[in-house]
C-alpha cells in the first residue's frame, strides 16, 4: 500500500467517523465501534484494535519516517539527498539535504545540487522560481560581496575599503579591483628616486672608466719601457752595467779592455 491509498483510507476513515458522535480521545480512532489508539511518530499502524486487543504499531524501517500520530500501515520514506544531509533522517523526521561546499540547492528541499559559478568575491543571490508540486526550483545570479568602492580581501574574507591615491595627493600605480587595492605613488619620491639612481649610476660609470684608463695606460707605460732598447755589447767576463735611465746614458765598461787600458766603451743614446 502506497502513501496515497493511505491517505485515501484517512479519507473514507474520517468521513464516515465524523457523520458519528465522537466519543474517542484525542489520540485515538473509531474503527468499527471501537476507539483504537493511533500509532505514535516513528510507528506505522501494524493492526487495529479489537474488542479485545489495543493497537499494534511497529516502529519504522530505516530509511522511513512518521512524524505524526496515525494510522498509516506504512511509513514514509526519507529524504533521498544527492550530496549528504544537513539533519540526517529519523524514524521521526524526513532529515534535510545539503550540498557540499562550492555547490547550491537546486531546490527548496535541496534534492538536486549544482556547481556555485560565483567567484570568490561574488554571492549567489537566489532567485526562486515557483514550479508543481511545493517543489520551488532555484535560481542563482552572482552579485559583488562588497560595494563599488571597497575590495574583497580574500585572506581575511572581508570587504575593504579602496584606497583613493588622488585624495592623498598621490598618484595611481595599480587601479584596485574586486580582490585588490590600488596601489598608489609619491610623484615626487619617485622623482627623487629617479635622481639618486642617476647620481649612483654617474658615480659608477665615471670609477669604473678611470680604473680602466688608469689599467690600460700604466700597461702602456710599461710595455713602452720594456721596449727601450739597451745596447749590450758582448763582454767576456763581467759586465758592469751602469745606467742612467733618467738622462738615457748608458755607460758600459768594457772589462776585457781595462787590464790593457784598452779603449772604455761609452755608449751614449
Ligand atoms: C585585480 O588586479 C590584480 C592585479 O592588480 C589581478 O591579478 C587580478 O586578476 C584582478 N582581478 C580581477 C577580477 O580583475
Amino acid at each position: 500500500m502506497d502513501c496515497s491509498m493511505a491517505i485515501l483510507l484517512l479519507c473514507v476513515l474520517s468521513f464516515w467517523t465524523t457523520g458519528q458522535a465522537r466519543r474517542c480521545g484525542d489520540r485515538q480512532e473509531e474503527i468499527d465501534g471501537h476507539c483504537c489508539d493511533m500509532c505514535p511518530p516513528g510507528t506505522f499502524l501494524e493492526k487495529y484494535c479489537s474488542e479485545v486487543d489495543q493497537t499494534v504499531c511497529s516502529p519504522c524501517k530505516e530509511g522511513y519516517y512518521s512524524d505524526k500520530y496515525n494510522i498509516f500501515t506504512i511509513c514514509e520514506e526519507c529524504q533521498q539527498c544527492p550530496q549528504g544531509y544537513s539533519e540526517k533522517c529519523t524514524s521521526t523526521t524526513s532529515g534535510t539535504c545539503s550540498c557540499q561546499s562550492g555547490f547550491l540547492c537546486s531546490n527548496n528541499n535541496c534534492s538536486k545540487c549544482e556547481k556555485n559559478n560565483c567567484q570568490i568575491w561574488e554571492n549567489p543571490k537566489r532567485t526562486g522560481v515557483s514550479s508543481d508540486f511545493g517543489l520551488t526550483t532555484y535560481l542563482y545570479k552572482c552579485e559583488p560581496k562588497c560595494r563599488g568602492h571597497e575590495y574583497f580581501d580574500v585572506k581575511e574574507d572581508i570587504c575593504k575599503p579602496r584606497t583613493q591615491c588622488s585624495a592623498g595627493g598621490l598618484a595611481e600605480r595599480i587601479s584596485g579591483n574586486e580582490t585588490h587595492n590600488s596601489v598608489c605613488y609619491s610623484p615626487e619620491t619617485q622623482r627623487g628616486f629617479t635622481y639618486v639612481t642617476l647620481c649612483i649610476g654617474f658615480v659608477l660609470l665615471s670609477l669604473s672608466l678611470s680604473v680602466f684608463v688608469l689599467y690600460t695606460c700604466s700597461k702602456k707605460l710599461r710595455k713602452h719601457k720594456a721596449n727601450k732598447p739597451v745596447q749590450v755589447v758582448p763582454a767576456k767576463t763581467s759586465d758592469f752595467h751602469l745606467s742612467k735611465e733618467e738622462s738615457g746614458v748608458q755607460l758600459t765598461i768594457q772589462d776585457e779592455y781595462k787590464d790593457s787600458s784598452g779603449p772604455l766603451h761609452l755608449d751614449i743614446r
